[in-house]
């Protein structure tokens, strides 16, 4: 079966990387969601697509530029605040996993220690997460960490290589861009042991043709539609 990851949360139906969009993605039955972080002034891991407030608030400025004091005051869409990825993975609650993209440069780290906290205080196993990146230095520097943790290799189209270092990482899955795949790709993946992720597909017709080429993974704004 394949997997369902909504990507965003349910970013077709509410606010991208809100809470709501998470328990959204919960209803709507999706086996995971998909979210993006960032280290904000302060310090904190938060969730949020863009290096600004711009775009997905009410304010304006570089999220590393303000606190998470800052953050927690603007609205994120329908009165939604920034989550952190705790908050989200509390709201995940072990029912759905969570796949965390390193949006952020530094973010690795702080990553690897909320999933461990996740696994060795709120009942977690490591089969919760996918920790994906387009930085290829990020996904290096969580495998440094770790030699178990799941990762997953983002690209929008190959360019050579990439296959590659994916398993030269020990990576769990490759995440290419849905346009830009077909069967050879998906075959070579499988042939270096790795499953096949493909974002953002969201018209039926789309989804229709990726489970018929056999990918492992569709991250889609509408999980309800897989
Ligand atoms: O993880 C897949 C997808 O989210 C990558 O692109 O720009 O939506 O983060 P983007
Ligand atoms: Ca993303």
């Amino acid at each position: 079966m394949v997997v369902k990851v909504g990507h965003r949360g349910a970013a077709g139906h509410e606010p991208e990387n809100t809470l709501r969009g998470f328990r959204r993605a919960v209803e709507l039955g999706a086996d995971m969601v998909e979210l993006d972080v960032h280290l904000c002034g302060s310090g904190e891991l938060v969730v949020i697509h863009d290096d600004t407030v711009d775009r997905t608030t009410n304010g304006t400025g570089a999220v590393s530029e303000l606190t998470f004091e800052e953050l927690s005051r603007l609205d994120a869409g329908l009165g939604e605040r920034i989550p952190t990825l705790d908050e989200v993975i509390d709201v995940a609650d072990r029912e759905i996993g969570v796949n965390v993209e390193l949006k952020g440069l530094g973010t690795a780290g702080p990553v690897h220690e909320v999933i461990e906290g996740a696994i060795s205080e709120k009942g977690w196993s490591r089969d919760g997460f996918i920790v994906s990146s387009f930085h290829l230095g990020e996904l290096a520097a969580i495998r440094e960490l770790s030699d178990q943790v799941r990762t997953g290799v983002l690209l929008a189209r190959d360019r050579g290589g990439i296959l590659e270092f994916a398993e030269l990482n020990k990576a769990y899955s490759i995440h290419p861009y849905f346009g830009n795949v077909d069967s050879e790709f998906i075959g070579e993946a499988r042939d270096r042991g790795l499953r096949t992720f493909v974002w953002t597909v969201n018209d039926p017709a789309d989804i229709g043709e990726m489970k018929s080429l056999g990918v492992d993974g569709i991250i889609s704004d509408y999980p309800d539609r897989i």
